[in-house]
């Protein structure tokens, strides 16, 4: 009987840490089990189409501090527009089944996101033998204290604000700097903290751009010569100015302007968020999930997502967390220790 044989995958966008990951994953795999391991390229797209590599030992080394994934990714997602009234052309679900039995997998593990983890599900209520582990800067997975990638991000986003505090004191600016994060507020909330933003808009709060001036305007009246406000792309521009703007942080920015006579500025982080080399932590973070999903696979416990519960790694059922998003509580104990120290949060509790 030949070796057995595990799949990987990583999905949705890229983040630091994903290298480390398919890292520990592979050589636990294949060090500890003896296990053949398959890398599908780009995501689900490459299950569809049957394009893989095997990972051996060679691949796996020199990987660990490398950002992005050697496998790639994409945004495929199977299950989109999918009706199963088609019995000429073959649906992708059906191909990814085909790959999956052809290459004869113990089991598949898919690295990615929210919509990673849901596509995992529904292939592991098809039959398929599936392990999620969770990884996205954006920190908003369901049933883990935190994802692979956001300790990255958080740290990039803070150095860049770090930046943006000497800049904005020389010329006495409001600096409105907009991280990442999608619908939630988690990468906002941590590098507006670590970096002294002096305002942090997050979707979870609503804010009036009215109590933000007039914020500012206190701030300057007591000689403070610059601000720094932290925006997370997921907050809302008002409905009828939408069109106007390009983004939120241009919104606030020209609103602030309009409002205070204060010059603002708008800088948007973008990609940079998600590029480049790991931190140590999330190093570590990625290499015992991936660990650990090798065991489930040993003990045959299908169908989970790998997670951090309470600061130690353990896992969660697939269905538990697919079509849920972790959000920040508007009473997180951060948010009062920042409101306590001067931070303003848009609203009337400041
Ligand atoms: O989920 C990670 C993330 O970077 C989000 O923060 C952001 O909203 C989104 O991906 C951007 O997606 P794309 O890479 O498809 O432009």
């Amino acid at each position: 009987m030949g070796k057995k044989r595990i799949g990987i995958l990583t999905s949705g966008g890229d983040c630091p840490g994903l290298n480390a990951a398919i890292r520990s994953l592979g050589k636990t795999a294949i060090l500890r089990y003896d296990f053949e391991v398959v890398g599908f390229l780009s995501g689900f797209a490459g299950l569809i189409s049957g394009e893989y590599i095997i990972l051996d030992e060679a691949k796996l080394s020199g990987i660990l501090t490398l950002g992005g994934t050697i496998l790639g990714t994409s945004r495929e997602k199977p299950f989109k527009n999918y009706q199963n009234d088609s019995e000429k052309v073959e649906s992708k679900p059906e191909a990814i089944q085909r790959t999956y039995e052809t290459l004869g997998l113990e089991c598949l593990i898919c690295i990615g996101g929210n919509g990673t983890q849901k596509t995992a599900h529904k292939l592991a209520k098809m039959g398929l033998k599936v392990i999620g582990l969770p990884k996205t800067i954006d920190n908003d997975i369901w049933g883990t204290d935190i994802t692979f990638g956001f300790d990255s991000a958080v740290s990039i986003a803070t150095e860049a604000i770090d930046r943006l505090h000497t800049t904005a004191n020389s010329h006495r600016r409001i600096m409105v700097v907009e991280v990442m994060g999608h619908h939630a507020g988690w990468l906002a909330l941590y590098s507006g903290m670590a970096s002294g933003g002096d305002v942090i808009l997050i979707p979870e709060i609503p804010y009036t751009i009215e109590t933000i001036a007039a914020y500012l305007e206190d701030r300057y009246r007591k000689q403070k010569p610059y601000s720094i406000v932290v925006v997370a792309e997921g907050i809302p521009i008002p409905e009828p100015l939408r069109e106007k703007y390009y983004s939120p942080a241009h919104y606030i920015a020209d609103s602030v302007q309009k409002l205070t006579g204060l010059e603002s500025r708008e800088t948007i982080l973008g990609y940079v968020q998600r590029g480049g080399t790991p931190t140590a932590y999330d190093r570590v973070l990625a290499t015992r999930l991936g660990s650990y999903a090798v065991e489930l696979i040993m003990k045959r416990k299908w169908n989970r997502m790998v997670c951090v519960r309470n600061g130690e790694i353990d896992s969660v059922k697939l269905e538990e967390v697919s079509g849920k998003l972790k959000l920040v509580e508007p009473d997180h104990p951060m948010i009062e220790e920042a409101r306590s120290l001067g931070t303003c949060f848009g609203n009337e509790g400041r």
